[in-house]
């Protein structure tokens, strides 16, 4: 099996409230491999958007280390928003896009942000569109002219624009019907393999867990299972 991209070793998390402490995770160890999807199942409030704004670098452990390649995070990174720029794509349920930015002014931002040339910036923007399946005839249209289902997909090229290798996805296909989520998230996968990513999707739907190449419950902050579609052993079990 390929090597882990992310590793997460002994994580925890709290949340320190008025109303007093919060374990949202609690030493969870946990490797991500790259080409291939994770899925994170659980209730609500088990600790899934804990998890996953940990993996991305938008929020710090309380204790335990994130390892990327092998490196702790922070050293690697000691500005963590070098981190999310160059190494994570996000996907949000709301798709956020800008909403005064056009399907391809949305793609094109993150490039002109992280310093691509024009030249290459375009035909980026455009392979990626083409290969989440917008055709040219959207690219000037703004947010609000596009289908739910377009937007993810828009939200989706814009993620994977700087080509990162880690793509975290929080309920992409939240507010999608049930065959479009079933597109969106064949396209997520799709880009997994080609592109060698590894993506965690956070989600609800069995349907989709079920696509997955592994899938792994919280409950209450903990990992209650670790199941690969293979029948693998779960990742973090290693042999030697
Ligand atoms: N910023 C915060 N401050 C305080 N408590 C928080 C914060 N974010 C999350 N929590 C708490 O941490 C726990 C885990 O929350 P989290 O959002 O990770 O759950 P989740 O599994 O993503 O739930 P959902 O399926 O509803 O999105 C919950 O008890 C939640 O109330
Ligand atoms: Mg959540």
């Amino acid at each position: 099996m390929a090597k882990e991209v992310l590793s997460c070793r002994s994580l925890s998390k709290i949340y320190r409230t008025a109303a007093g402490e919060v374990t949202a995770i609690e030493d969870i160890t946990l490797d991500i491999f790259p080409a291939e999807m994770t899925a994170i199942m659980g209730p609500s409030g088990s600790g899934k958007t804990t998890l996953l704004s940990m993996m991305g670098g938008l929020e710090r452990p309380t204790a335990g280390e994130i390892l990327v390649e092998g490196t702790p995070l922070e050293r690697r990174f000691p500005d963590l928003s070098e981190y999310r720029r160059q190494e994570v794509g996000f996907v949000f349920q709301s798709y956020n896009l800008l909403p005064h930015l056009t399907a391809l002014e949305n793609v094109l931002l993150p490039m002109e942000l992280a310093g691509v040339p024009r030249r290459d910036r375009r035909e980026r923007a455009r392979k990626l569109l083409s290969a989440v399946g917008i055709g040219e005839d959207r690219y000037h249209h703004r947010p609000t002219r596009l289908s739910g289902g377009e937007q993810q997909r828009v939200a989706l090229a814009r993620a994977l624009a700087n080509e990162p290798p880690i793509l975290l996805a929080d309920e992409p296909t939240g507010n999608l019907d049930s065959e479009t989520s079933r597109q969106v998230i064949g396209l997520i996968h799709g880009m997994a393999r080609q592109m060698g990513i590894c993506v965690v999707v956070v989600t609800h739907n069995p349907a989709i867990a079920g696509e997955a190449d592994r899938v792994v419950s919280l409950n209450y902050g903990l990992i209650e299972s670790d199941q690969r579609k293979d029948g693998d052993k779960p990742a973090e079990v290693k042999e030697g």
